[in-house]
């Protein structure tokens, strides 16, 4: 495994759509090991954000680095996640018919066919790291169980489970916690605390109690770029954030 140094640096984004500004020259960066909470009101361009760092969508000027060597606006979206930028969105994609335990090892195979990879005998190296990461994600014991049968707040640490087979540097993820119980939101935040240090972790989410029980660093974005930035007291404290999100 390579160090873990790369540093996410955006500066002066903008991106357009018909005119309007859905980043409005952002500029922030993420330090290795971070973990960093982006809020913000419906619109903000917290998402676009993260499509912009995955090479989704292509900004009309600025720059976005992850390390030294990597450009991200000159990289495909596959060579970005070669990098080793992972990315969760919010809807879970879990096969369903597939075990836990299959699920993880597809995610393991990367760009392999599904049967080509299912067939195939995995090393106890693969072995071993899929019981990690059973274990960091709190289903070990459901290992055998098919996708279908999990809780929702279970196949949203499968999908991260999935994203972390591949040993991403950066994991990015999108509102989280939405539709879970209190007891997965706070099963969740563990987990993406346990996840900072050896990973960095961006995390967007409009539940302010579970932003609070995982925050360091806070950003708030409005208008597509930064208004405010500190510690969760310092930002629930801004007389511009309370007016533009957290007033309401
Ligand atoms: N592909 C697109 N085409 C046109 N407009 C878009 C596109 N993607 C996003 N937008 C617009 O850009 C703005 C920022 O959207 P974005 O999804 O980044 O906001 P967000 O901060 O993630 O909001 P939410 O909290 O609701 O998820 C919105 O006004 C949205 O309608
Ligand atoms: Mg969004």
């Amino acid at each position: 495994m390579s160090a873990r140094d790369k540093k996410l640096e955006l500066e002066g984004l903008t991106v357009s759509f018909d005119g309007f500004k859905a980043l409005n020259n952002l500029t922030l960066s993420v330090d290795p090991g971070e973990l960093l909470c982006i809020i913000g009101p419906n619109g903000a361009g917290k998402t676009t954000m993260m499509d912009v760092v995955t090479g989704k969508t292509r900004p009309d000027s600025g720059t976005a680095r992850f390390g030294s060597g990597n450009n991200l606006l000159e990289m495909s979206e596959a060579e970005i996640v070669a990098a080793g930028v992972g990315r969760k969105f919010q809807k879970p994609t879990v096969f369903e018919r597939l075990t836990v335990f299959e699920n993880l090892e597809l995610a393991l195979a990367g760009t392999r066919s599904v049967l080509k990879t299912l067939r195939a005998r995995i090393s106890p190296e693969q072995d071993n790291r899929i019981n990690e990461v059973l274990g960091t994600i709190g289903l070990s014991g459901r290992r055998f169980e098919l996708g279908s049968t999990l809780a929702h707040g279970q196949k949203q640490w499968l999908e991260i489970g999935m994203l972390l087979m591949q040993d991403p540097e950066l994991l990015l993820v999108d509102e989280p916690v939405a539709g879970m119980t209190p007891q997965e939101i706070e099963r969740t935040s563990e987990l993406l605390l346990s996840l900072a240090g050896e990973h960095s972790v961006v995390v967007v989410e409009h539940d302010m109690n579970f932003v609070r029980s995982i925050a360091r660093r806070v950003i708030v974005l409005h208008e597509g770029r930064v208004i405010a930035e500190g510690d969760m007291d310092k930002v629930q404290g801004d007389p511009k954030v309370i007016e533009v999100y957290l007033g309401v």
